[in-house]
């Protein structure tokens, strides 16, 4: 089957251009820039990259950026009051938390100190149970990235089976919720399977849609995989790799080169579901700098 690639690179930069518009507009009507916080932790390379990115994002669509960076040994009092600040700044529409925090940190306590009108990773308990039962919410980032490809692409999702690979927070659980839901994309019959699943294989060779979502390098394999399905690769592993100046490549949860040739659709890693969670982080802030969803 000749295979189509779901290019997150290039629709990313549409919605980018989309928002970095109407951010124009605003400003000509006289309004604020949205503005987004980003406190972070420690010196963990994976999380400084991806803040980076956040960062630099930012900038491309005409928002201002703040970051905060503490050092590994901040407290998790002293963290609590930093996010208290935020919570409290006028100025700032939304703001996040880089997750892994170092140990000595409680990520739910960090997690739940953010005011949800202000949760722009939509992380909040108060997000996800709105999401959940589809009420107005931030929807977390990776999740809304997933589902903007599939509509971008216009890809049937009604009646159709999708497997969700992994039942993390972030992303294994919302994006099974979505999936479901009674709209577009969603109306799909989902499974959520993980590392407990038993005939794993044999669930997967039913899914028309498979979301691999769990954190293991070229895991999902060509037999695991039904003539035509559209597959999602949400996986971004950091493998050493002899082959690039930073020492490791990503790699993503499907084993690509075999998996392809089957699929109707299918994302690659990097440039599928990666670019797309960032701008989903942009397009929450939007939404936050104009309340749409929480005055
Ligand atoms: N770490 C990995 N992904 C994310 C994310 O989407 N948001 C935050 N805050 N931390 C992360």
């Amino acid at each position: 089957m000749s295979y189509k690639i779901i290019d997150g690179k290039a629709i990313s930069d549409q919605v980018k251009a989309e928002i970095a518009e109407e951010v124009k507009q605003m400003i000509a009507e006289g309004k604020k820039r949205p503005h987004l916080a980003v406190i972070i932790v420690g010196h963990d390379g994976g999380s400084e990259t991806y803040v980076a990115h956040k960062v630099k994002s930012c900038e491309q669509v005409g928002f201002t950026s703040t970051k905060l960076a503490f050092e590994e040994k901040i407290t998790e009092e002293q963290l609590l009051a930093e996010i208290d600040k935020l919570n409290s700044n006028e100025d700032i529409d939304g703001f996040i938390v880089q997750l892994p925090l170092p140990k000595h940190i409680s990520e739910q306590k960090v997690i739940e100190a953010i005011d949800y009108r202000k949760d722009v990773d939509g992380f909040h308990p108060i997000n996800v149970g709105r999401m959940s039962i589809g009420l107005p919410c931030y929807v977390s980032a990776t999740p809304s990235g997933i589902l903007e490809l599939l509509k971008r692409y216009e890809i049937e999702t009604s009646g159709k089976n999708c497997v969700v690979i992994g039942r993390s927070n972030i992303v294994g659980k919302p994006v099974a919720l979505l999936m479901m839901q009674k709209a577009y994309p969603g109306d799909a019959t989902v499974t959520v399977c993980h590392s407990r699943t038993k005939n794993l294989k044999d669930i997967c060779l039913q899914a028309d849609i498979i979301i691999a979502a769990l954190g293991a390098p070229e895991f999902l394999t060509a037999e695991m995989v039904k003539e035509g399905a559209v597959v999602i690769d949400v996986g971004t592993t950091r493998v050493p790799s002899d082959k690039t100046k930073s020492g490791f490549r990503l790699s993503g949860d499907v084993k690509f080169d075999e998996v392809a040739p089957k699929c109707s659709y299918i994302t690659p890693v990097p440039g599928g579901v990666g670019p797309m969670t960032i701008v989903s982080l942009l397009k929450n802030t939007l939404l936050a700098a104009k309340k749409e969803i929480y005055s």
